[in-house]
């Protein structure tokens, strides 16, 4: 597909038909992942691929944070919930992680967000559709620790699959909204 097209044509897709997805589909995403640029050429990442039970275990663990008594969960975590719904219905979740390293902390993280967008971009030119999500992090020491990495940071995931909707665009802002001159 034409780069812009595919730039245009993203959008974060939260409902997937029940279609697998090809192997050969989710290396190509994960090969261009791998071909991101990264300061200093860190490539701080390292991705998992679930499926099945494993990924609707990680759905569960967010989904078991809206179970519990002990604590009062504050509103802006109920989005969680719904990313959790999003991992259960989709064929594929993708896990970010990265090693825990705080001199550096920003580098990766920017880093991985380039990382995280090739993979979302890939996902549009093979048809597919994908979201990224960052609401694993309201419980990712148990993310971490089910899939028996404990000792690394879980930046996001990234659901994948056939898409079962086409959102038109969300809002963006102006270009003239974006650009500030100088003083
Ligand atoms: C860093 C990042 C984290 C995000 N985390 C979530 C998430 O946890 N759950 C979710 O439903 N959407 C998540 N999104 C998707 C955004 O809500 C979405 O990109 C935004 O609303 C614009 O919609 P669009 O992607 O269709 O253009 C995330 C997007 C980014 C870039």
């Amino acid at each position: 597909m034409e780069f812009e097209k595919v730039i245009k044509d993203r959008r974060s897709i939260r409902k997937f038909t029940s279609q697998e997805v090809e192997n050969e589909k989710l290396k190509n995403i994960i090969d261009c992942a791998r071909l991101c640029q990264s300061a200093k050429n860190r490539q701080p990442w390292s991705f998992m691929i679930l499926k099945n039970e494993s990924k609707n275990k990680v759905a569960d663990i967010m989904l078991n944070l809206f179970e519990r008594n002990d604590i009062d969960l504050p509103g802006y975590m109920n989005s969680s919930k719904s990313s959790a719904n999003v991992i259960k219905n989709a064929p594929v979740l993708i896990l970010v992680f990265r090693e825990k390293d705080e001199d550096w902390m920003i580098g990766d993280l920017l880093s991985i967000g380039a990382a995280i967008e090739h993979i979302c971009l890939e996902a549009v030119n093979l048809g597919l559709g994908a979201l990224w999500i960052r609401d694993t992090v309201y419980t990712e020491n148990e993310i971490c620790k089910s899939v028996g990495y404990e000792n690394l940071q879980l930046v996001s995931a990234i659901a994948i699959g056939y898409p079962a909707e086409s959102p038109s665009q969300r809002p963006r802002k102006a270009t003239d909204e974006i650009l500030i001159l100088e003083r």
